[in-house]
């Protein structure tokens, strides 16, 4: 008894090294009655057996396609047990080319997009991706050639192009490359000006077509804020707003002096208006001793110094009128008699003469 029971489990031992699926095939009992042997060869093809090891009536194996091969289409796959017989099945699998490649224009045509069989010298057809036009000079279908790759595609779709962009007012749109779908446009403002709006559009797809994303934008000007008030200033022709490089001219109140540079600027700095400087400043007029002696003395030397008796216009202004003008009229008078008496004297003398 002990020696047999280790020849037993070495038997076991070798028939488990087998392989499970052998084992099942030894220890199966032997082969009923309408069973079928193993399933026929397929050329480029394999039965899938799962589990079975015996295969009774109407038992269906099917056959998968070796790599590099597919299955024609309408072509059986399958063979049923029937009368202890496989049923007859023709070669059904055959090379063929990938499924067609992708491309980024364009997409296969409905009717191929199902298919995976494309044996040598077919031809597949593909249609514009949304965003792109046929080129008809060019053909949009693809060939399986003989070493089972498709032929290189043309470019037979192009790219739609977005609308022309109008330009923008105080503003200048800048197309880098083209306006063409997946191309950017760029804004910018002039001088002086601000962008209010998107800095840039993409040429996109909107709806079944394409179009700008993104709003055009505003330039909008842009004003300085008050402008900073001067002591004892003012600001000449004051305006309700001041834009980029427009002066402010200041002016000084009475008594006071202006000093430094009369007007600032508007100037802009990350697109806020900001004053130039530095700022006048009105400061108070210095009283000097030159000027103040020249104005003062001179008046009260016109009243005292005594006016020249001949210039009767000015004696008339500077002195009571009856002081001056009555010897001046007293003095012709005397005159006017002397000339008279004078005449009378020569005419008495020439008559006596
Ligand atoms: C395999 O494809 C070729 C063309 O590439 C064709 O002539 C042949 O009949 C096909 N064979 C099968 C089994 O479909
Ligand atoms: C291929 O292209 C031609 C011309 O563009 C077209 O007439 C034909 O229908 C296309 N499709 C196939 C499968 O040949
Ligand atoms: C298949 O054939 C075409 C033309 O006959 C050739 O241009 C291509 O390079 C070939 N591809 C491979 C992978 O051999
Ligand atoms: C347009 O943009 C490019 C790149 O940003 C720049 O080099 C070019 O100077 C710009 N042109 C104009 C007119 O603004």
């Amino acid at each position: 008894m002990s020696p047999a029971r280790p020849r037993a489990r070495a038997l076991l031992c070798l028939l488990g090294g087998l392989g499970p699926q052998l084992l099942l095939l030894l220890l199966r009992p032997p082969a009923a009655a309408g069973d079928c042997s193993l399933p026929p060869d397929v050329p480029n093809a394999q039965a899938t057996l799962r589990h079975h090891t015996s295969f009774p009536e109407q038992i269906t194996v099917t056959y998968k396609c070796n790599k590099g091969f597919v299955k024609v289409p309408g072509k059986a796959d399958s063979v049923v047990c029937q009368n202890s017989k496989w049923s007859e099945l023709a070669e059904f699998c055959n090379r063929s080319c990938d499924v067609p490649t992708r491309l980024l224009f364009a997409s296969l045509k409905k009717s191929y997009s199902q298919q995976n069989y494309f044996p040598e010298g077919s031809t597949v057809e593909y249609e514009c991706r949304l965003g792109y036009i046929r080129d008809p000079s060019l053909s949009g279908n693809i060939t399986c050639l003989q070493n089972f790759t498709w032929s290189k595609p043309d470019g037979f779709c192009k790219k739609k192009s977005c609308p022309k962009p109008r330009e923008i007012e105080k503003g200048h749109v800048n197309i880098t490359t083209d306006i063409l779908l997946g191309a950017t446009i760029y804004f910018s403002c002039n001088a002086g000006y601000k962008l209010v709006g998107a800095a840039s559009s993409v040429c996109a797809f909107v709806g079944n077509t394409v179009g700008w994303t993104a709003e055009f934008p505003e330039c909008q000007e842009i004003l300085c804020p008050e402008p900073p008030k001067v002591d004892h200033g003012m600001i000449q022709e004051k305006q309700s707003s001041y834009a980029y490089r427009q002066p402010v001219t200041y002016k000084c109140m009475e008594g006071f002096t202006l000093h430094g540079q009369s007007s600032i600027y508007c100037t802009i700095k990350d697109d806020q208006g900001e004053w130039s400087g530095p700022l006048p400043q009105c400061r108070e007029t210095d009283v000097t001793p030159t000027v103040s002696k020249s104005t003062e003395v001179n008046v009260p030397a016109a009243k005292s110094t005594a006016v020249p008796r001949t210039t009767s216009r000015f004696h008339a202004t500077g002195t009571p009128k009856g002081r001056g003008s009555t010897p001046s009229v007293a003095s012709t008078t005397a005159s006017g008699h002397m000339c008279i008496t004078l005449t009378i004297l020569l005419m008495m003398l020439e008559t006596v003469g």
